[in-house]
């Protein structure tokens, strides 16, 4: 039986530490998607994220910290690094540091590499780690391969019946995974897309924000584990649509309509407004809500590819790569 539990209830912090002092895993909002967490220091409550996702193990997790001596305590910071921790936390960067001597967090996290990627999430995630005192690994809270859960219920429908609890604190505000940077000394290099715009990054840092050539294609790791197909809706993706196909559910942006519209299964707009936050926060949303119609084809209309749209783009094109 899995418990939901609203974020606002008296007893749901203390649930929430039981459970994870116990070394199993509780489903809880970030202000990107739901998370999967878990003590980032404990070999089997690591394995059981693994195990409840479906994830390949050399998939590494993201630790979460509550503050900066906590994330200290795991990784080392060059100035580079702090700074960009003082200018985005908390918030939606991970920043991929390597781990420090001191490190407690286990190796399964980190599939052995010498690096752990670290964030500092807002609200009430954060609160969470504070009371436990050590770092929480956690990995969105869906089956590898599927959309990211941005509501408890998405979460239910995932892995409802497979872990203890799901804490709910509603819709996720930015709704898009972290931005994930590696900071090597004074360079940078994007290893994913997310929440935080790479401009912005640039704008704060005065440095630029190198992106592996293959990063536009998505077909090969970079991340261990940004898997091109990812994302997967049982119906196959169409990007860059401007006309719908019969059985095809649209996804579109900013009111702009599509030919043919009219025959189509639904018509879903991510912002009517033209606004790529809010699309951001609503596109796995969408994806899952245009694939429960049964439509045979999700269509998607062009997005700009500025701002949160490298991310929102990012995101589609795994939705739309060939499954293996
Ligand atoms: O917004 C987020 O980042 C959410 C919430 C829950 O915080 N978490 C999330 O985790 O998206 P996950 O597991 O779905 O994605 C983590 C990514 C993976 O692509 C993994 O390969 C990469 O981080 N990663 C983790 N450790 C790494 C490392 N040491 N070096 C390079 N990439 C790493
Ligand atoms: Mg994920």
């Amino acid at each position: 039986m899995t418990r939901i539990l609203p974020i606002s209830d008296q007893g749901a912090v203390e649930a929430a530490l039981e459970v994870l002092r116990d070394g199993k895993p509780v489903a809880l909002p970030t202000e990107t998607v739901y998370g999967l967490a878990a003590d980032a220091t404990n070999p089997e409550a690591i394995t059981s994220i693994y195990e409840t996702k479906g994830r390949p193990r050399f998939n590494p997790l993201i630790s979460h910290v509550a503050d900066i001596e906590m994330a200290k305590a795991q990784v080392s910071f060059s100035p580079l690094a702090e700074q960009l921790a003082a200018t985005f936390w908390p918030g939606p960067l991970t920043l991929v540091l390597p781990l420090s001597e001191t490190s407690t967090i286990h190796p399964l996290a980190t599939a052995g590499l010498s690096t752990a990627a670290v964030r500092m999430p807002e609200g009430f995630s954060r609160q969470l780690i504070a009371g436990f005192g050590r770092p929480l690994a956690a990995p969105s809270a869906n089956r590898s391969g599927r959309v990211s859960p941005t509501t408890a219920q998405h979460v239910a429908d995932d892995l409802g019946g497979r872990i203890d609890l799901i804490l709910d604190g509603g819709r996720c505000r930015v709704g898009l995974e972290s931005t994930i940077l590696a900071v090597d000394g004074a360079q940078l290099r994007l290893l994913r897309p997310g929440g935080i715009p790479v401009e912005l990054i640039e704008e704060a840092t005065g440095k630029p924000v190198e992106r592996s050539p293959s990063q536009s294609t998505g077909d090969s790791i970079i991340a261990p584990g940004m898997l091109a197909s990812h994302y997967a809706p049982n119906a196959g993706v169409r990007l860059d649509a401007t006309e719908v196909g019969p059985g095809e559910a649209v996804i579109r942006f900013g009111g702009e309509r599509l030919a043919g519209e009219d025959n189509a299964i639904a018509v879903l707009d991510l912002s009517p407004r033209g606004d790529l936050r809010e699309a951001a926060a609503n596109l796995f949303d969408m994806l899952k809500r245009a694939d429960a119609t049964g439509a045979t084809g999700i269509a998607v209309a062009p997005i700009p590819d500025q701002g949160l749209g490298e991310a929102i783009n990012d995101r589609l094109r795994r939705a739309a790569a060939p499954r293996p």
